[in-house]
């Protein structure tokens, strides 16, 4: 069975002292919680900070990064390498983010490149996919999402597929927005990508892929999402940035 992964991505919030605050607090509030993986997604400035606080604590929350660029060193000003994220324990890489691929121009091919170079390195990639409000209206919605997974993954096996891969649907026009898709649109798209993993790579290479949801994700909605059968976790925003909400959505279950 996949076990469940609850991911935040603080996106560009918290300094490094008020990230280890956050982080120290959420730890408290999951402990003793069993069956999901919670992982954290900080700013870069603020990832070595809690790096060492998880570590100090013991604590079984897992360190993601934002986002990667693909080489391994050089000339790239501003950018962080795959192996800087890999030294500092990073598990999870969010690769293709709606707001990195529309507000700084990401395209496929550098998405696709992001994707191998964190699973060549390690680590897996939180793949996200999803359309816009416009492309939703007008039926395009699963030919974006079929588009964008064909472009990532055009270069991956099965085998790195099923142990090195997580997806996340994020329909564009749910994210901050606090318009959810509905529990039965999310299990839609998400049903979809098993779907075409199933095609390419086999029902047992897809059924072993954690296909996760993002998009206003809160504690009040997160069980009905995530009872869904194709929805194996969140991509939480906002609601990440409060411990208590966030750990009442990683304690879904009740
Ligand atoms: P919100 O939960 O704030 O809608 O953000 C979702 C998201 O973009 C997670 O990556």
């Amino acid at each position: 069975m996949r076990t469940p992964l609850v991911a935040g991505n603080w996106k560009m919030h918290k300094d490094h002292r008020e990230a280890v605050e956050l982080v120290r607090e959420l730890d408290g509030l999951l402990a003793g919680l069993e069956g999901v993986e919670v992982a954290v997604c900080p700013p870069f400035t603020a990832l070595s900070d809690v790096a060492r606080a998880l570590e100090d604590s013991g604590s079984p929350i897992l360190l993601g990064a934002q986002d990667v660029y693909p080489a391994p060193e050089g000339a790239f000003t501003g950018e962080i390498s795959p192996r800087m994220l890999r030294a500092l324990g990073v598990r999870y890489v969010i690769v293709g983010h709606s707001e990195r691929r529309e507000i700084i121009g990401e395209k496929d091919e550098l998405v696709a490149a992001k994707a191998r170079a964190v699973l060549e390195e390690g680590m897996v990639p939180i793949l996200c996919v999803g359309e816009t409000l416009e492309e939703r209206e007008e039926g395009k919605a699963v030919s974006k999402v079929r588009h964008q997974l064909e472009a990532a993954l055009s270069a991956w096996t099965g085998d790195e597929v099923s142990t090195g891969l997580v997806i996340a649907y994020e329909p564009i026009w749910a994210i901050g927005t606090g318009r959810t898709a509905t529990p039965e649109d999310a299990q839609e798209m998400n049903s979809f990508i098993r779907g075409w993993l199933a095609e390419r790579y086999g029902q047992e290479v897809a059924s072993e892929v954690r296909i996760l949801y993002g998009g206003s994700v809160k504690p009040d909605n997160a069980g009905e999402l995530m009872a869904m059968p194709d929805i194996d976790g969140a991509l939480v925003g906002g609601a990440s940035l409060k411990a208590g909400d966030f750990a009442a959505i990683a304690r879904f279950r009740g």
